[in-house]
């Protein structure tokens, strides 16, 4: 029996393939590539000390992934595969619909056919709808997304539950992910954007790599504590483990059910600036900007109902996550170097 990780070469990924090879499991994993590199696989494989089975190919390709489910046993698919640039979002919206909802449409339609129901998705924090108190309850309410990305997390969301709804053998967690930042301990696998990163840690560690001059904070007048945005940063391999948890829990039961995965605390723009300094000696140069849009104050999470039903609770501490994620933008100044 395997697990089937769809965008298992990416980011987060490539830290829970790891993660569940190192919990017994067998992997397969089909990634088209557009937003990550092969390497991050092999890298995987080099520290688990076992293979994985890779299909290099797009999920929306029908026939490629029928051919997965006929030449392996999948006992339950982790869904990450999709397009995450918010702002990308807003300038490409039809990719982003065309990606992130046809490649669920697609997988959801193969998995009934071959008769394996059982899905993890990759939601995110972005799906509650802004105005609602803090910290977020998997209960707040949902939706009024400000970009197409947001929108595409929702509508699966959507999806997703009215097929549990219709077919009482599906079972589907949504974990809603906060910040994911950090990188393996090992600083062999971690985050690899393309281009100028649109996301705070990966700016901050290219900051300190030299590639870029200095951070600019987006907003300085916001409803916090030192008037810079608040937000609930959880290490990766935190989050990857999230994942192992939510796989037992969704392989025992059916029905549809969402779990936020953070940590419960928020910490600020400049928060991150002085833990960045006091876990790595580096100092990040920084320049206070205007607000950017679409942001809001602050956003963390309620991570009681993960802990309670999943029996899982982040570890790691801000300070674990900056030394990581220094770590390995030192070891990989270039990432994966593509
Ligand atoms: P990532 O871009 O590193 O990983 C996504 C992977 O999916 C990439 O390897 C990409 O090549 C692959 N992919 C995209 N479209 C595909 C397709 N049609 N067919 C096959 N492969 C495809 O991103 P990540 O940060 O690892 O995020 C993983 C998932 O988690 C995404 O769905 C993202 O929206 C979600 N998420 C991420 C964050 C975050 O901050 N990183 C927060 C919340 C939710
Ligand atoms: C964090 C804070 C910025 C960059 C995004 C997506 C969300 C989710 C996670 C997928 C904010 C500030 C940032 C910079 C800055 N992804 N910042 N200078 O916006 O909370 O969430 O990634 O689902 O959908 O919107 O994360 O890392 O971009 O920003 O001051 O150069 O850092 O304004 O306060 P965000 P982020």
């Amino acid at each position: 029996m395997s697990i089937l990780v769809t965008g298992g070469a990416g980011y987060i990924g490539s830290h829970t393939c790891l993660e569940l090879l190192m919990s017994g499991r067998e992997v397969v994993v089909i990634d088209n590539l557009c937003n990550s590199s092969e390497k991050s696989l092999a890298r995987v494989e080099e520290l688990a000390g076992k293979p994985l089975k890779f299909y290099r190919g797009d999920l929306r390709d029908r026939a490629l992934v029928q051919t997965i489910f006929r030449e392996n046993d999948i006992e339950c698919v982790i869904h990450f595969a999709g397009l995450k640039a918010v702002g990308e979002s807003v300038s490409m919206p039809w990719s982003y619909y065309d990606n992130n909802l046809n490649a669920t449409l697609v997988l959801t339609d193969v998995m009934a056919e071959a008769g394996m129901k059982k899905l993890i998705f990759s939601s995110s924090a972005t799906v509650y709808s802004a105005g609602s108190p803090m910290p977020l309850k998997e209960t707040a309410p949902t939706g009024g997304c400000t970009n197409p990305y947001g929108w595409t997390k929702f509508m699966t969301e959507q999806i997703l539950s009215d097929l549990c709804r219709a077919d009482p053998e599906w079972s589907v967690c949504l974990l809603r992910y906060f910040n994911p930042i950090g990188a393996h301990e090992s600083g062999r696998i971690g985050e690899d954007p393309r281009g100028i990163p649109n996301n705070l840690m990966p700016y901050i560690t290219q900051t300190a790599i030299g590639r870029r001059e200095k951070l600019s904070v987006f907003g300085s007048d916001y409803r916090t504590h030192d008037g810079t945005g608040v937000r609930d940063y959880i290490h990766v391999v935190d989050l990857a483990r999230g994942h192992v948890a939510a796989l037992e829990y969704t392989c025992g039961r059916t029905g549809c059910e969402a779990f936020n995965l953070g940590t419960g605390t928020g910490y600020s723009v400049l928060d991150m600036v002085h833990a960045f300094r006091k876990a790595t000696g580096v100092e990040i140069p920084y320049v206070l900007a205007p607000r950017r849009p679409g942001d809001v104050d602050e956003c963390y999470s309620d991570p009681s109902k993960s802990r309670e039903v999943l029996g899982w609770t982040a570890e790691k501490s801000l300070e674990d996550m900056c030394r990581d994620a220094w770590n390995w933008q030192k070891r990989n100044p270039m990432g994966y170097g593509e």
